[in-house]
């Protein structure tokens, strides 16, 4: 592949079997480039084959930002630290939704309607009781956020954007909502209803940890903290989830659908899923009497089948900026409540011998952003099985902003991958009394 100028736009050429295709390269905001080959096939008969799509991009997007070799993130031109240090989780999700911070009355206009969607249909609130006691709220709330198309089925009529604005706010509404029933379901406390006088974080945290009879206050600092922790989730460009989101999206399927489609894809101990596994790995280390280097030589081990969670990033071969803004507040948090929790110190120590290790050193895998979120949401009081879920709460937003930016685009088309075949070619079908065992199943 070679790459020449035509006047001002710049073209790859690709040669196969000694025919030369001109293809276009398309050139980002930051100077990301691109090789067009949406005419590929047709003009050579010849597809692109990437697994895990690591040099794939399937969309142009305004959005989001990130650099991984020199760990920036930015949202919409805003660094993370600055979202982070002055603004609100709900000013994070309009900046992302709508394309740019709202003035006040933006903001006032936002955050009402927000707060006015908040409870959840009582039919819907019954539902609740059919799960086992025992089920992993990430099961629950991907159904429950799916249930919801079959109470607000004008969202089928997608191209409404009246319908659309009022589902995004019913979906940024319900789900923490949602979240909090799922946990209270899970230990058998009564629902807490949402106060509509409290803002976003303060409110779930009250629907998390309040019980009818004693009156609850979320410390302010604490509600900061998971307000700060919910903007660091909020968008991540086109990660495993987030493509879910569009592909599902794509057929045109509700909003809500495609959301929870999403939820399942997070549930992933590779994605959102980390943040649950970090703490059982930390805690496993604990139990095993904190011997951090034998855990750095496991996850150097192929044959083990053991990975350090919370290291390594697809996108971010430099420290994730996330991680350090949540380890800051993680301590601020932790020196504040007096706690010393020994799996941070843990987490210390494995951060600091896998950063002088050649094997992480070599293939650059440093802290990401579920490695030290667990021990804050620890702090926080909620339990391991439901980091995932303030996982899906933060990320909301993003999944939104990315749906809606695919369904206003010109060029939007469902996404439909293709595939090199590799099977068996046409053979005759053989009767049933004629047949031999199927090979993979018989083995061993
Ligand atoms: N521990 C040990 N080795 C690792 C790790 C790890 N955490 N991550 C990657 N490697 C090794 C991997 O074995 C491979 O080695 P080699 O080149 O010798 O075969 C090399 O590093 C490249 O790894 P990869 O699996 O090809 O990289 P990827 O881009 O496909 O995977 C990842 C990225 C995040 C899935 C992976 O780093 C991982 O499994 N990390 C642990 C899980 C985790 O923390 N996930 C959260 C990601 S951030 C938040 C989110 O996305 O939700």
């Amino acid at each position: 592949m070679q790459e020449s100028t035509q006047g001002e736009s710049k073209t790859a050429q690709l040669i196969i079997d000694g025919t030369t295709y001109e293809l276009p390269i398309v050139v980002g905001s930051e100077n990301e480039r691109g090789i067009d080959i949406r005419n590929l096939r047709s003009a050579t008969g010849c597809i692109t084959l990437d697994p895990g799509y690591g040099n794939t991009g399937a969309c142009t997007s305004d959005i989001t930002f990130l650099n991984g070799e020199k760990g920036i993130l930015r949202h919409r031109g805003y660094a993370i630290e600055d979202l982070c240090e002055q603004g609100t989780f709900l000013e994070t999700a309009y900046l992302l939704i709508y394309g740019d911070l709202p003035d006040e009355t933006q903001n006032e206009e936002f955050v009402t309607d927000i707060t006015r969607h908040t409870l959840i249909h009582e039919n819907l609130r019954h539902v609740f009781q059919g799960f086992p006691l025992k089920a992993h709220p990430m099961a629950i709330i991907s159904s429950m956020v799916c249930s919801l198309s079959a109470f607000y089925q004008e969202s089928y009529d997608w191209g409404d954007t009246q319908n659309t604005d009022i589902t995004i706010r019913r979906l940024i509404a319900k789900l923490p909502t949602i979240a909090a029933f799922a946990f209270k379901k899970s230990c058998g406390q009564p629902f807490i209803y949402p106060d509509n006088s409290l803002r976003y974080s303060a409110n779930l945290l009250k629907m998390l940890f309040g019980v009818p009879c004693e009156s609850y206050e979320a410390d302010p600092d604490e509600a900061a903290a998971l307000d700060q922790l919910l903007i660091l989730h909020a968008d991540h460009e086109q990660n495993c989830s987030t493509s879910t989101v569009r592909l599902v999206g794509s057929s045109r399927a509700n909003l809500y659908a495609a959301i929870s489609a999403a939820i399942s894809a997070l549930w992933g101990p590779l994605h959102g899923g980390a943040n649950q596994a970090v703490l059982e790995m930390l805690q496993r280390i604990h139990d095993d009497g904190s011997k951090v280097e034998k855990y750095v030589e496991l996850a150097k081990d192929k044959d083990a089948d053991f990975r350090l969670m919370g290291f390594g990033h697809r996108v971010y071969k430099n420290f994730d900026p996330r991680a350090r803004i949540i380890k800051k507040t993680c301590d601020r948090i932790l020196e504040k409540m007096g706690v010393s929790d020994p799996l941070l110190d843990i987490a210390m120590e494995l951060e600091e011998a896998a950063l002088r290790d050649e094997y992480f050193v070599e293939r650059k895998l440093y802290p990401n952003v579920d490695f030290y979120s667990g021990i804050l949401y620890r702090a926080l009081g909620i339990p391991t099985e439901m980091f995932t879920v303030m996982f899906a709460i933060g990320r909301l937003p993003g999944w939104i902003a990315q749906w809606r930016e695919m369904i206003l685009a010109p060029d939007m088309r469902i996404g439909r991958p293709r595939q090199i075949y590799n099977g068996p070619v046409a053979r005759p079908f053989v009767p049933l009394a004629k047949r031999g065992p199927c090979p993979a199943r018989s083995a061993g």
